[in-house]
């Protein structure tokens, strides 16, 4: 269904997100016939272009990040036909009145996505204010980093609230936006077969795992700054676990949502200096093999041998609700791990009673496995009796939903639904400020006990599963990371 006619202005139109991510998501969403006239699309950045330079920078873009398949010439001709650009240079603030006279004094919706350095935030939000830019139908989006710890997000919310209301900003956690994200949703909650199992009476313990294979790709300045723990945990495996975690909202409504995820991220226990040791590793790679074959290790990346960045971490969490008392939620995140995987496994409590005797079998637990990416699926663990006459022997199998079997077609990349959803003001998918600073408030306790206690950074040949602490950590408790 076309979305009424809206104004889109990319600050870092030029960029690296507006090319990989942006660009080509705007442009899947012409090619899906989902604007109407007139929708313009604005790119705005420091360097002087022309609007047809800027036209084509989007179609190389878009010829470079879009299946060939999914290239149409005339949507694609279309689509450059709604771009423009116009130079802004945000620290001087010259260049806000050429896009005003652009705008005009449209009563369309009007976004304003911020793709550039966080440092610049605060000063382009309150130019438009001071340029009178901001209508009631503007909205921001920002994306992480959201501050690198409690009082720089409170200081980074309080500039950019200076300027827009809450209902008009829209903090991008591009994990919500995947499909099979919302997925755990449709399948908490539209199912009737696993609430009344999704508590501690019932499940064991949860496990959240964010592989990837990469290293520190050109992000050097930035990576070395924040670590896996202020890149990765804060924001998309603390907004996972809030979804596993949260009660059953009264609605999807933005903020029934938010709510329910905010009161999981207050509920999450401190690990103070004393329970860091035991609670959480940081690991870093060094050089080891990827798939693509030999890889240097993170120092030799960055070009500093003193560097304590970490490039993993394994986190016991806890929950202190009575839902999920005694029930551990084992995080683990890094880069240069043996394979790229996102899941989230479920392990259901074993069996209270085995009627089957030793010669049957091992019995294993119950585990509900929901893979992220790549190849989404949801997989269901039950034990059956082997086939056969030898008596009884019991095997686990699964249960198999794969989404690319299951249905056919484009697996629409996370920032197609989220940019849709910015122009329907549709603040669901999005963080609110409370949850932003409710993570921090988590993370920071456990980033100053690393400090104080100077906790080991536990090296990891790159191309494995992370430190042996990280095994550790789940096997003291009795338990194994689930083989992906
Ligand atoms: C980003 C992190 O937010 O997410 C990156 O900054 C990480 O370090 C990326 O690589 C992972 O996203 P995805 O969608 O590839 O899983």
């Amino acid at each position: 269904i076309p979305v009424e006619p809206f104004d889109f202005v990319i600050f870092g139109g030029t960029g690296d997100l507006s090319e990989r991510k942006l660009l080509p998501a705007l442009y899947h969403r012409q090619r899906d016939h989902q604007f109407s006239e007139p929708t313009r699309i604005i790119g705005a950045s420091r360097s002087k272009l022309t609007d047809t330079d800027f036209r084509e920078f989007a179609s190389k873009a878009i010829r470079a990040h879009v299946a060939e398949s999914d290239i149409e010439e005339g949507e694609l001709n279309r689509f450059l036909d709604r771009l423009s650009y116009i130079s802004i240079d945000a620290s001087s603030g010259e260049g806000f009145s050429r896009l005003k006279k652009v705008l005009g004094d449209s009563d369309a919706v009007r976004a304003f996505y911020l793709a550039v350095a966080p440092a610049l935030f605060g000063e382009i939000a309150q130019k438009l204010r001071d340029n009178g830019l901001i209508t009631e139908q503007s909205r921001i989006i920002v994306e992480k980093p959201i501050g690198r710890d409690l009082a720089s997000a409170r200081q980074l919310n309080d500039t950019i609230g200076s300027a827009f209301g809450e209902h008009q900003i829209f903090r991008i956690d591009h994990y919500l936006g995947k499909e099979t994200v919302q997925n755990l949703a449709a399948l908490r909650f539209a199912n009737a077969l696993y609430e009344p199992l999704w508590n501690s009476a019932h499940i064991d313990h949860v496990q959240i795992t964010v592989a990837e294979t990469v290293g520190l790709e050109d992000r050097i300045t930035y990576y070395d700054k924040a670590g896996a723990l202020r890149d990765m945990v804060q924001n998309h495996m603390l907004q996972l676990l809030c979804l596993v975690a949260m009660e059953p909202p009264s609605s999807m409504d933005a903020d029934a949502v938010r709510d329910e995820k905010l009161k999981v991220l207050r509920s999450l226990k401190r690990i103070n200096g004393q329970e860091a040791p035991k609670h959480t590793v940081r690991g870093q790679y060094k050089a080891g093999a990827s798939a693509t074959g030999a890889v240097k290790g993170y120092l030799d990346e960055l070009g500093n041998a003193s560097s304590r960045t970490e490039t993993f971490v394994a986190i016991k969490a806890e929950i202190g609700n009575w839902r999920w008392a005694g029930v551990p939620f084992y995080l683990r995140t890094g880069k240069r791990l043996a394979s790229r995987v996102s899941e989230i496994v479920i392990e259901f409590k074993p069996i209270p009673h085995n009627i089957f005797g030793e010669s049957a079998g091992n019995v294993s637990a119950n585990q509900l496995v929901i893979r992220l990416q790549p190849n989404e699926g949801v997989k269901q663990f039950i034990m059956i009796k082997d086939p056969g006459p030898g008596g009884m022997r019991l095997r686990p199998i699964s249960l198999d939903v794969s989404f690319a079997e299951a249905f056919t077609g484009r697996n629409p990349d996370a920032y197609e639904r989220l940019i849709m959803d910015v122009v329907r003001g549709n603040q669901t998918l999005f963080m609110r400020r409370d949850e932003v600073e409710a993570a921090w408030n988590w993370i920071d306790p456990i980033q100053n006990a690393w400090t104080e206690n100077n906790q080991e950074v536990q090296s990891y040949t790159a191309g494995t599963w992370g430190p042996s602490a990280s095994i550790a950590l789940i096997e003291r408790d009795g338990r194994t990371w689930h083989e992906s």
